[in-house]
Order: C-alpha cells, then sequence, then structure tokens
C-alpha cells in the first residue's frame, strides 16, 4: 500500500497537553488522521495521511439517515525502554471486518487497516503520553457515504483513524465504580447487531445511560432483552463475576460484544491458575452472591476501561455492595498483569504485543 502523506507545517502543529494524568478520554486530537476510500468498481483506494480536520459529505450520504457505521478502539503504548507497543491490532482489525459485514458495508482488508494505524501512531508518536496509566487511543472508524435516501447499502465508503491521548476512561480512575442494573430498557437482542460494533447500539444505550448517571451511578449493566433475566454487559465494556477462585463471564450470546479485552482476561485467568467459565449467568445468582458473600469481586474489561472493579450493583430498589466497594486481589492481579504486558513491563507469554516503533 503506497500511502500519500501530506504532513502539516512544522508552525502548524498543536501544543501538545501539558498534563497528561489528566487528559480524561477522548477530548484531545492529534494532528494527522489516516483515510482511505472504497468505491464501487475500484475497491479501496487512496489512502492517505492530512491534516486532522472536519470531513465534508453529502447531507444524503447513508450513515447520516441509516447509521451505516462501524468502530473500533485500540490503544499505542509507550514502554519505558523506548518502545512503541500496540496490543493485539489484528483483533480488532478482524473485528471491524466482522462488523462491516453483519452491516452490509464493504470490509476492510486487515492488512490495510494495520498498516494504516501502525503508519499513523509512528508519524504521532509526539502525542503517546508517558505518565502511569495514559496511552495514546485509537480509533478507526467505516462510514457508508454515497448520496441516496433509498434504503440499501452505500457504494461508497470512507475509511479514517483519528488517535487521542488518553488518561483512564472513568473519573474514578483504578477505583470500584458502582453500576446500574438495567430492567426495563435493553441495549440488543440475539439476532440483532449487538455483536457488532456499530454506533447505532451506542446511540441504543444513551437515555439509559443518562438517566443511570443523573442517580450517580457509572454505567448501566444491561440485562437480556427476551427476559431482563440474564446479565449481558455493561456500556464500554464485558463483566467477569468472582465466585471465590472462579471467574464467570457472560458467553458470547450473540447479543454482546466479543470484547479482545475479555478474550485476553479468559486466558490470562488461566494462566494465573483460576478457574474462568463463559456461560450465562443470571442476575438472580449475582444478586445472591452479593448478599451472601460468595460473589467475591467484580469488574468490568475493555479497552478503553482496561479493568474495571465494580464495587456495588443497583437492582429493582436496593444497592448491594461487593467486597466493600474495595478492589479485590484477584481483579488488582490481573490488572496489574495485563496493564503489565501492555506497557512492556512484563513478560509476554502469550506474544499479545507488537513493537510498531521507537521513540
Ligand atoms: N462492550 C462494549 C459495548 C464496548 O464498547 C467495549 C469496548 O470496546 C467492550 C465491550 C470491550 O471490548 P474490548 O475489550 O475489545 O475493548
Ligand atoms: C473501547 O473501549 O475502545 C470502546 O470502544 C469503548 C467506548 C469508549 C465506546
Amino acid at each position: 500500500m503506497q500511502i500519500t502523506i501530506e504532513k502539516v507545517k512544522d508552525e502548524e502543529l498543536k501544543p501538545l497537553y501539558t498534563d497528561a494524568a489528566q487528559l480524561g478520554f477522548g477530548k484531545v486530537f492529534t494532528d494527522h488522521m489516516f483515510t482511505m476510500v472504497y468505491r464501487k468498481g475500484q475497491g479501496w483506494v487512496e489512502p492517505k495521511i492530512t491534516k486532522y480536520k472536519p470531513f465534508e459529505i453529502d447531507p444524503a450520504a447513508v450513515v447520516l439517515h441509516y447509521s451505516q457505521e462501524i468502530f473500533e478502539g485500540l490503544k499505542a503504548y509507550a514502554a519505558e525502554d523506548g518502545r512503541i507497543l500496540l496490543f493485539r491490532p489484528e483483533k480488532n482489525a478482524e473485528r471491524m471486518y466482522h462488523s462491516a459485514e453483519r452491516i452490509c458495508m464493504a470490509p476492510l482488508p486487515v492488512e490495510y487497516f494495520l498498516e494504516g494505524v501502525k503508519t499513523l501512531v509512528n508519524m504521532e508518536k509526539r502525542w503517546i503520553p508517558k505518565a502511569p496509566g495514559t496511552s495514546l487511543y485509537i480509533r478507526p472508524t467505516l462510514v457508508g457515504l454515497g448520496s441516496a435516501l433509498g434504503v440499501h447499502p452505500a457504494d461508497e465508503y470512507l475509511f479514517y483513524v483519528i488517535l487521542s491521548p488518553v488518561s483512564a476512561y472513568f473519573k474514578e480512575g483504578f477505583k470500584p465504580i458502582s453500576l446500574y442494573v438495567e430492567d426495563v430498557y435493553i441495549r440488543a437482542a440475539v439476532g440483532g447487531v449487538g455483536n457488532a460494533k456499530t454506533g447505532g447500539n451506542y446511540a441504543a444505550s444513551l437515555l439509559a445511560g443518562a438517566k443511570a448517571q443523573e442517580k450517580g451511578f457509572s454505567q448501566v449493566l444491561w440485562l437480556d432483552a427476551k427476559e431482563r433475566k440474564y446479565v449481558e454487559e455493561v456500556g464500554a465494556m464485558n463483566m467477569f463475576f468472582v465466585f471465590g477462585d472462579t471467574l464467570v463471564t457472560p458467553s458470547l450470546s450473540g447479543s454482546i460484544l466479543p470484547g479482545i479485552t475479555r478474550a485476553s482476561v479468559l486466558e490470562l485467568a488461566e494462566y494465573l491458575g483460576y478457574r474462568a467459565e463463559e456461560r450465562m449467568i443470571s442476575i438472580d445468582e449475582v444478586i445472591a452472591g452479593a448478599k451472601d458473600g460468595t460473589l467475591t469481586e467484580a469488574f468490568g474489561t475493555g479497552t478503553a476501561a482496561v479493568i474495571s472493579p465494580v464495587g456495588s450493583l443497583f437492582y429493582k430498589g436496593e444497592n448491594y455492595e461487593i467486597n466493600n466497594f474495595q478492589v479485590g486481589p484477584i481483579t488488582q492481579k490481573l490488572y496489574d498483569k495485563l496493564v503489565g504486558i501492555q506497557y512492556g513491563r512484563e513478560e509476554d507469554p502469550f506474544g499479545w504485543v507488537q513493537e510498531i516503533g521507537r521513540f
């Protein structure tokens, strides 16, 4: 792939952030972005790196009317020895391919995704923050363009990648969060698009999320669409429940996102000697465990959220604390190991991290 590079002039580069620990999530963007377009008859063409700037798109573009949009999220990490690392980027490229197929978009070949991401990140390496817990968040996005209002797949697509230096996703940092168990609204149903990373899933979750936040909760814990009985996932992460030395995470029912952090934690848990189960888990089982203390820990997993301890669940008018709202030892151990691998501090027996450049 021959990427055309239009570099922003040195004197027009944005000033860097001053305090990396205060970045928050997804508010600051770097100088450049990667773009590539798909046209019927031509395939994927015109890979480019240009200035980060607004797009001009047709008001009748399919994405603006029928939500033909998918995205990914991964991070670049600064290792202390000067390496720039990505964590399992091919998994994001593959998931984006499947998401595209699910909502009838032209899928982007995995190698274009990877080359676009790696080239852009290397060019923007001055933006990769080095403070503890910070990283460069990578947001690959694919949208349907074209110009026609009939409901049909677009005949033109835009793939782009933007970068944002970030600190913790939750304002709490690595501290327990409180979740609202939603038993009215649902996020996604089996047979729908809950297992594709498409923007509409997030739009569908906004109202319940806003209501939960008004009541002081960080996010919503979703239940299944049919019976409101089984635990699904959280707004931006998969869930794990710890019963003694056994971890339980909801199975990939078709309506939850197959998280890359989730898959990694399952492998890591077994490697560290815990039992790990993927199965349906009812909210009643979780609440009973919280009440009698057999549920010893709970946490969520995600690229943005990393591993986030869950300290309480609010369900049907009652609040249930888990582990006295403290970070549990298994959550801590998994967090230390995962983050250690991601930042290149710990040995990586799984071959998950890839060096893509150096400072
Ligand atoms: N579930 C949802 C709804 C998400 O948005 C995310 C974030 O990407 C996850 C789970 C976790 O997925 P991953 O670990 O691949 O980031
Ligand atoms: C991620 O963790 O990468 C996500 O996509 C979560 C969220 C910010 C939507």
